[in-house]
């Protein structure tokens, strides 16, 4: 999907700079070409040999260097790019964007191009959360520079909280749904633009008493990826979420929840909307006999849990009459006869398109970072290849714009 888009990549001093190679490849795999320039700070932790080694091309670090200069300056390094990509995004190397300075060759790069740009912070929580990197941020924002990530999670530093680089796909989604918007940009508007999409993700959490719940392995993944997606194809998107680590997509309205009954409110609160796609894991059943004081031993038998089912949010969302949204899509998760199965819980719970995919724990889907799926509709099952989390989203969201484009609904074009 990035067939000729040349990317330069600036490659920060972070310890997140090693995930940088493993970027270079995969957008090389989408068909992308990417030319990189590595500080001083970044060669601390990778070499430069490694990185000429996958670009193909010289690792960029010298400013002054007079072979560089005459064979690529600085000015047309960055004009040559369709992207320019920092990737880690350093506090420091945030902090010279946010206020122009150019002292090194990316400073200078950065100051010199006329090209969009996108950086992937990654820093210490305390460092992300300071005051200072927050008002770079919100002047790069104000300049126009896009910002993917910082995920929330486990630091290098041996602290948790937000500041870890975003992973290799979503980083590689990111980019492609920048070049799709860019195509779509100067003759249309973006395809879901006027629309809202309703995304549910993630496990739903059933409270047994105040320190314990019921919960399963979902980690929320592929539903921020699929809500990421359709508010890049324009949707305005709210996201009902059950308890995840991940960082909400940009653009998209969070609404965090807990409990399954919780999530059915805040869905029902939230429509009207045009499209529904329900990927959260939400538990079967709730404990009704849930106590309000913490369950003790007391050496006894162990205590009975009354469970009681839990409301079906998307076969209520599929009957939620002249407030049923156009296009209602619910995920299957099934571990045998996957297709079968799923294809009789389409009809079952009324959806139009059923997502079916395999959970069975030797796929490794529950949790993992791809996904294989079939897409079923009134008759047709296709079944798509293996991609990550955040390929299948964007998938899907552009199979969701089709189905919402003019010509696709028969409507007279202008
Ligand atoms: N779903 C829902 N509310 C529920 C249960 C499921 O909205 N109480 C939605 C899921 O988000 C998914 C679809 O229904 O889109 C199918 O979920 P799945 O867990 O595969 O099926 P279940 O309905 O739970 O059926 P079963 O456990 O019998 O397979």
């Amino acid at each position: 999907m990035l067939t000729d888009k040349r990317i330069l990549m600036i490659i920060g001093g972070g310890i997140a700079a090693y995930k940088s190679l493993e970027l270079i490849r995969r957008l090389q795999d989408e068909g992308a070409s990417v030319r990189a320039i590595l500080t001083e700070g970044g060669s601390k932790f990778i070499t430069p040999l490694s990185v000429s080694s996958l670009t193909g091309d010289k690792c960029y670090m010298d400013l002054f260097s007079l072979t560089d200069e005459a064979e690529m300056g600085h000015i047309r390094l960055s004009r040559e790019a369709d992207l320019v990509l920092v990737v880690p995004a350093t506090a420091d190397l945030m902090a010279s964007m946010a206020h122009g300075h150019a002292r090194d060759l990316a400073t200078t790069a950065l100051l010199a191009t006329d090209k969009p740009v996108m950086f992937c912070p990654s820093m210490n929580v305390e460092m992300w959360q300071h005051p200072a990197t927050q008002r770079n941020v919100a002047i790069l924002a104000g300049d126009g520079i896009t910002q993917i990530g910082p995920e929330a999670g486990d630091l290098a530093c041996g602290e948790v909280g937000s500041g870890r680089l975003s992973e290799v796909p979503a980083i590689v989604d990111a980019v492609t749904a920048f070049f799709l918007n860019q195509a779509a940009e100067p003759t249309t508007d973006k395809p879901l633009s006027g629309r809202h999409a309703l995304v549910t993700a993630g496990p739903t959490w059933e409270a047994i008493d105040p320190v314990r719940y019921i919960a399963n392995h979902s980690s929320g993944r592929q539903g921020y990826a699929i809500a990421g997606a359709l508010a890049q194809l324009g949707a305005r998107t709210t996201l009902v979420s059950g308890p995840t680590n991940m960082s909400p997509p940009a653009g998209v309205k969070i609404i965090n929840i807990q409990s399954a009954r919780e999530m059915q409110a805040a869905c029902q609160e939230s429509l009207p909307a045009d499209i529904a796609v329900c990927v959260a894991a939400v538990a079967d059943w709730y404990v009704a006999n849930e106590t309000t004081s913490k369950v003790k031993k007391n050496g006894g038998p162990p205590p009975t849990l009354e469970l009681v089912e839990n409301p079906d949010i998307l076969a209520g969302l599929c009957k939620s009459g002249d407030m049923r949204p156009e296009l209602v899509v619910g995920f299957a998760a099934e571990t045998d006869h996957v297709v079968e199965y799923a294809t009789a819980k389409r009809r079952r719970k009324g959806c139009d398109w059923i997502v079916a995919n395999d959970v069975s724990p030797a796929t490794g889907i529950m949790g993992g970072a791809n996904n294989t799926v079939h897409l079923i509709s009134d008759g047709a099952v296709e079944d798509w290849p293996e991609g990550t989390k955040e390929a299948i989203g964007l998938q899907l969201a552009q199979r969701i714009a089709q189905h919402f484009a003019p010509e696709a609904k028969g409507e007279a074009k202008s």
